[in-house]
This record gives C-alpha cells, sequence and structure tokens, in this order.
C-alpha cells in the first residue's frame, strides 16, 4: 500500500486530518493494532464537498458517458490486477475468511465492469404532447453524493456505490466506516491511479458522529447514501431532512428462509448454512430465520442441525467456514442476545466450533442454531448481525407468509419449495426486495435491483436501478410552433 492509510484524499491530494488525529485499526483475528486512519471531522468534509462541487462544475460534468465508462472499466481491470493485494488487506481488516475476501474483490471488479459498461446506455425520452411541441426528459446527474458505508463489506461497498454514482456523473465525497477501511483507501489510490480526476472521489475517513455526521448534515450535497444500522439511518434521515437532501438508505434486515414440507433438503440446507454464516453472520440480507412446516419440523432441524455442526470458524488467514467478528463491541451485542435467549430458556440445537489455533484476542464467536423461537422474541425481529440462526415453526402457506413479513424489516427472502404454483404465490406475497426462489442471493447479483420496504430502508441500490437513484430527470418542453 503506498497511500498513508492515515491520510485522507481531498482533490486528489493525500493529507493529515485537519486536526491531525488518528483511529487504530485492528485486526479481529488476534486484537492486535494493524493500522492507523485519518480522524477527519467536520472541517476536512466541508473541503471535500467543495472539492466534489468544483470538480463536478467543472471536469465531470464535461466528460462524456463513454469516457466516465471507460475510466471505471479501467479501474476495474485495475483492481482486479491487485486482487490479491486488496483481498489480504480486506479480510486481515474484517477478519473475514480469505476466500470471501476473494469474492468480494471479484465483486467489486464486477461493479466497476458493470457500471463501466453501463454509463453511456443511460438515455432519457420524449413524451408525446400538444400539436407544435417537442418534449425531451434528461436524466441529469444529482451533483455532489454523500456515502456512508458500514464495515462488513468496504470493497463491495465501494463498488456499489462509487462504480454507479460515477458512471451516472456525480462527484462524491465518501465516508467509509472506522472499523474496517483499508482496501477503500488504497482502491481510493488505484482510483486516480487510472486517471478518474482529483476531486471525482474525495476521500475522508473518521468516526460515524464526527466525520459521518457532519457529512449527513452538510448543507451542499445533492444525495446521500448510507448503509447501516436502523438507529442511524433515523439520524441520517433528521440531519439530511435540515437541507432536504435526498437519501438511499439499506438498514438490515431479518431475512427469511421459508422450508415447506416438499423442499429439496439437500439443496436447501447447505445454502441455508452459507447465508447466516456468510461474513460471520454480518450481512444485511443474511437469512436469519428460518421457518420450517410443522409436518417436517423434527426431520429438517435435525439435518439441519449437523451442517451446523460442521462449521469451522477461525482467524481469516485460517479461511474456514467464517472468521471472527469485526470487533469486541459487535462480540458483546451477539453475546447479549445469545445470554437473553438462554435466560429464555430458548433451546439451543446445534453450535459450531471455533478453531483451536484461533488466536486469543480475536473476536469469536461459535455459530448458534437456536429454536423453535416465538415470532414475537427479539431473536426473531432484530437484527443480531452474527452467526444466528434461528427456528421458526408453521402450519401452511398463509402462516408462513405471515411469520415471513411479521417483521420491522423486509430485505430479501428465500422460498424453498418444488410446487411452481406455490414458489411464485408466495413471492409475490413477501413484502422484501429480492425473493430467491430455491437458492439464496446473500450479497450476489451485481446485476439485481436491491433494497428494502419497511424499516429496511428506501431507494435502490445494484444494477440499472442504481442509476436512475444516482439520477433525477429533467424535462425540457420546446414550443417549435
Ligand atoms: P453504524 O450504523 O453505526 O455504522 C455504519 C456507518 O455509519 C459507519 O460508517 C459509521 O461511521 C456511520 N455512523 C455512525 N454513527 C453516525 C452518525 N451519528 N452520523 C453519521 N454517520 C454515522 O453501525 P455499527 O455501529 O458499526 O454497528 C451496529 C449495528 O448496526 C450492528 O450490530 C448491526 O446490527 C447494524 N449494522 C447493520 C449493517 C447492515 O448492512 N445492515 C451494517 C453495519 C451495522
Ligand atoms: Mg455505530
Amino acid at each position: 500500500m503506498s497511500a498513508n492509510p492515515a491520510t485522507i484524499c481531498i482533490n486528489g491530494q493525500w493529507q493529515n486530518a485537519k486536526n491531525k488525529q488518528t483511529i487504530d485499526v485492528f485486526a479481529p483475528s488476534n486484537g492486535k493494532k494493524i493500522s492507523a486512519i485519518a480522524r477527519g471531522d467536520a472541517p476536512d468534509v466541508d473541503f471535500a464537498v467543495k472539492a466534489a462541487r468544483a470538480a463536478f462544475e467543472g471536469v465531470w460534468s464535461k466528460t462524456p458517458a463513454v469516457e466516465r465508462g471507460r475510466l471505471l472499466s479501467k479501474l476495474s481491470a485495475k483492481i482486479a490486477e491487485h486482487a490479491n493485494e486488496l483481498a489480504e488487506l480486506e479480510a486481515k481488516d474484517t477478519g473475514k475468511a480469505m476466500k470471501l475476501a476473494r469474492n468480494d474483490i471479484a465483486a467489486t471488479v464486477r461493479y466497476f465492469e458493470f457500471y463501466g459498461g453501463a454509463a453511456d446506455k443511460l438515455h432519457g425520452d420524449t413524451i408525446p404532447f400538444l400539436d407544435g411541441y417537442q418534449v425531451i426528459v434528461n436524466r441529469v446527474p444529482r451533483g455532489v453524493v454523500g456515502h456512508i458505508i458500514p464495515w462488513n463489506y468496504p470493497a463491495q461497498m465501494f463498488g456499489r456505490t462509487i462504480a454507479a454514482c460515477l458512471a451516472a456523473g456525480n462527484t462524491t465525497v465518501f465516508k467509509p466506516a472506522e472499523d474496517a477501511c483499508l482496501s477503500v483507501i488504497r482502491m481510493t489510490e488505484l482510483a486516480h491511479g487510472v486517471g478518474i480526476p482529483p476531486g471525482v472521489i474525495n476521500l475522508v475517513t473518521g468516526l460515524g458522529h464526527e466525520a459521518g455526521a457532519a457529512l449527513a448534515s452538510h448543507p451542499d450535497l445533492d444525495y446521500l447514501s448510507f448503509t447501516g444500522s436502523p438507529e442511524v439511518g433515523t439520524q441520517i434521515q433528521k440531519m439530511a431532512a435540515e437541507h432536504h437532501t435526498p437519501c438511499v438508505l439499506e438498514l438490515g434486515g431479518k431475512s427469511p428462509q421459508i422450508v415447506f414440507e416438499d423442499a429439496d433438503f439437500d439443496k436447501a440446507i447447505p445454502v441455508i448454512v452459507s447465508a447466516i454464516i456468510q461474513n460471520t453472520g454480518q450481512t444485511c440480507s443474511a437469512g436469519s430465520r428460518v421457518l420450517v412446516q410443522k409436518s417436517i419440523y423434527d426431520r429438517f432441524v435435525a439435518q439441519l442441525a449437523d451442517k451446523v455442526r460442521s462449521v469451522r470458524v477461525g482467524a481469516h488467514d485460517a479461511d474456514l467456514d467464517c472468521g471472527p467478528l469485526i470487533s469486541g463491541a459487535q462480540c458483546e451485542r451477539v453475546k447479549g442476545f445469545l445470554a437473553r435467549a438462554q435466560a429464555d430458556k430458548i433451546p439451543v440445537l446445534a453450535e459450531g466450533a471455533i478453531d483451536e489455533n484461533a488466536q486469543p484476542g480475536g473476536y469469536y464467536v461459535k455459530p448458534m442454531l437456536l429454536g423453535p423461537v416465538d415470532p414475537a422474541h427479539e431473536l426473531a425481529q432484530l437484527e443480531v448481525f452474527g452467526p444466528v440462526l434461528v427456528v421458526i415453526p408453521f402450519d401452511d402457506e398463509a402462516h408462513a407468509v405471515q411469520v415471513a413479513n411479521g417483521t420491522a424489516f423486509g430485505l430479501i427472502a428465500g422460498v424453498w419449495t418444488e410446487n411452481g404454483g406455490r414458489q411464485l404465490r408466495v413471492a409475490k406475497q413477501i413484502r422484501v426486495g429480492q425473493v430467491y426462489i430455491n437458492g439464496y442471493g446473500a450479497g450476489g447479483g451485481i446485476e439485481l435491483p436491491f433494497g428494502g420496504f419497511k424499516r429496511s430502508g428506501y431507494g435502490r441500490a445494484k444494477g440499472f436501478e442504481a442509476l436512475h437513484e444516482y439520477t433525477v430527470t429533467q424535462t425540457i418542453v420546446v414550443n417549435h410552433g
């Protein structure tokens, strides 16, 4: 890594935060300090927004779409060239197993590839109007976009937000999470290396209530994207409302996997387990509730429990099924949920194992399968953000739909049944942004529009939909006589 991670990047210049302060970065696998990042704050954010504004009005709005696309494609190739280095950085910084980090970098490459190709394919419309008129509807960039992202998938989040935002012609101020952002710092450097002009991507690292709050409340933002906890999502909307800044929010989920009596167990079980242990459960679209029809409950749960018992947790470089959690605080949060479940006498059906070589000081928890859980219990309602899967029995289709929809969230869902009519009937009744039938796509599918219903947020990321989020229409009415 050549850019000093303890610096921020404004207008292409790497510099200390104005307060010269830094934040230590720890490796989740052993709790040891591995780096330090700059503790940017309001003055840095203000400077960054000004740089993004100047770049938007200057170079970037004058760069043709085809050229913006080429620059993003070049960045895609550059990230691919540095895939090993970036995957190692991502794994060490987040604790995730190397194979997942490799997948994440491959997805990041894909984001820049997809939006590089899409940049010059986004077009407007015409509308038939009165005689003597021509109406043109242009899709124009929003302008300066703020991004506040979490620590669970830093590299992918950089791809998901930056690639679409820049393809649509916006410039950005990017505030990654203080708990993990080393890959983002490196990719910002690579972006400048391939010729993305200074000021188009400005990176300000720092704490949520400092740099994050300064960005969300900045008066000169045209749009704000946030991914993270529902609690902070509420604060973000209040801050943005001061200046009527529109937002796209992705606030997590409590996504159900619904298993009907005619499901193919052998197909379903490995996918269901991997959808909760992926990234140690720290995935917004983790499948964290499994709803099982009562007629197969005992048989299905016995097989599911066997699979959970086979899960191994270890250091990022041990490359087992999953790694540690991101931080001591996250570990405490997950253990708190488990302690309350124990106090409420929820049966533990199975637990995975922590590798004997996992180092003390790392933030390890065992994957757990619990159930039956009352659908009203917090374990069935709240995002644990850890490898904790709960089982909930149901009677029939109507009951399954009621339980599936019975949380404040609505991000994604899985439906497991070989009955074609039921597949679509159930899918259409579930209030979530994506439904998978006989499969599950936690995090997958760059091409697929992604986002929530209800408290999971609003607006859409990914696919062509994201280009619509990052643009607005401007209608031009010509009276040509
Ligand atoms: P968080 O929501 O506090 O952090 C996400 C981002 O928001 C980070 O960049 C952070 O610096 C920023 N932020 C925090 N406070 C802010 C503020 N007042 N103003 C502006 N920006 C702010 O999430 P955290 O604390 O890291 O994790 C807590 C819980 O949130 C997790 O246990 C999990 O349940 C949930 N979460 C959900 C995510 C998802 O993708 N669904 C991602 C991260 C966390
Ligand atoms: Mg927080």
